[in-house]
């Protein structure tokens, strides 16, 4: 197993562009998607995530519940809140 380091919501706000890197959260971990969001079958909306919490927009489409968007997503696994 792995080490994480922790991080907080501050830290989390200040990556929200792909120069600073896009950072999200999700039932408190902390993932770099950077280099996904150009591979999003959702496209561009990634976005209002970036910086923020995943699960408001994922609380609204439902196509992410399911273990293959989980398993994405831990591939970018960067910290713990
Ligand atoms: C679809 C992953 C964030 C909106 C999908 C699909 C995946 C995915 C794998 C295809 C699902 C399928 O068809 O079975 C992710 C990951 C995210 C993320 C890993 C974060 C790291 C978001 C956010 C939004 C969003 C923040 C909205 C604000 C959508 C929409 C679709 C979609 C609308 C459906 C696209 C379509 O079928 O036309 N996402 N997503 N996603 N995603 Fe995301």
């Amino acid at each position: 197993t792995h080490f994480f380091p922790t991080y907080t919501r501050e830290d989390v706000k200040k990556h929200k562009t792909p120069h600073e890197r896009i950072w999200v959260t999700y039932a408190g971990e902390v993932f770099d998607i950077t280099d996904f969001v150009e591979l999003h079958p959702g496209g561009d909306r990634i976005m209002l995530a970036a910086g923020g919490s995943l699960e408001p927009f994922w609380a609204l489409y439902g196509v992410h519940k399911s273990d293959h968007v989980k398993e994405i997503l831990q591939q970018y696994k960067v910290g713990v809140l």
